[in-house]
């Protein structure tokens, strides 16, 4: 993890945002939104997905935001694939990296260059991994949530940055239960990522505090 670039020792203006995306993109549509007042203190200079034809992709489009497809499968292996993502990254000179929905584990290249914040649908430590909700259903929790943390090596175990919960309803599918989820987790990344863009943060062990 490097440290974020505060809005004291990066040059005026708006913090630098590049943001990461599989699927669907409601996140990073929520970023979107939220950037175009420039009292939020976020420009979205890139957003990059791990395959073709996404709809955050098409959302980044329709805004003119330049975008990237950086996938695994045309690279020899992980290695080499963090480096070319790693480059692409670099290229757009981002001061926060956001994962909203970006089902792959970075690596080493990336990490090390970066201040990256994961968005999570579950309350963490609970439920880490690919299948939060169905994972959280099948417990049989009253209540999950979502967590926004900084990425560290680990699957979803970066210090926590906020954590909003939600309650179970007895006839909640996944489905239900997750959308019901990502209304919440779109004002909570959207709160988060504009305090660190305007604020910065410090890290003393796990603890995260925005000033
Ligand atoms: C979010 O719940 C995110 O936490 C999870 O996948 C979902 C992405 O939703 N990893 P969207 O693509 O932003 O709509």
């Amino acid at each position: 993890m490097s440290p974020t670039p505060t809005p004291a020792t990066r040059p005026p203006g708006p913090a630098r945002v590049a943001v990461l995306v599989s699927g669907t993109g409601s996140n990073l549509q929520a970023l979107i939104d939220a950037s175009r007042d420039p009292a939020y203190g976020v420009t979205i200079v890139a957003v990059g997905a791990d395959r073709h034809g996404t709809v955050g992709l098409q959302r980044a489009e329709r805004h003119g935001i330049p975008t990237f497809v950086c996938r695994v499968s045309d690279h020899d292996d992980r290695a080499s694939w963090d480096r070319a993502l790693a480059a692409h990254l670099a290229s757009h000179v981002p001061d926060l990296v956001v994962t909203a929905g970006f089902m792959k584990l970075l690596g080493e290249r990336v990490l090390a260059a970066h201040t990256v914040v994961n968005t999570h649908p579950a309350l963490l430590p609970a439920f880490p991994g690919a299948h939060a909700v169905a994972d959280a259903l099948a417990y049989g929790v009253r209540v999950t949530g979502c967590t926004a943390h900084l990425v560290d090596g680990g699957v979803d175990t970066g210090p926590i940055l906020a954590q909003r919960a939600v309650p179970v309803e007895d006839d909640d599918t996944e489905e239900t239960l997750h959308e019901r989820i990502k209304s919440v987790e779109r004002s909570m990344l959207v709160d988060v990522v504009g305090r660190l863009a305007r604020h910065g943060h410090t890290l003393t062990d796990r603890k995260v505090t925005i000033p």
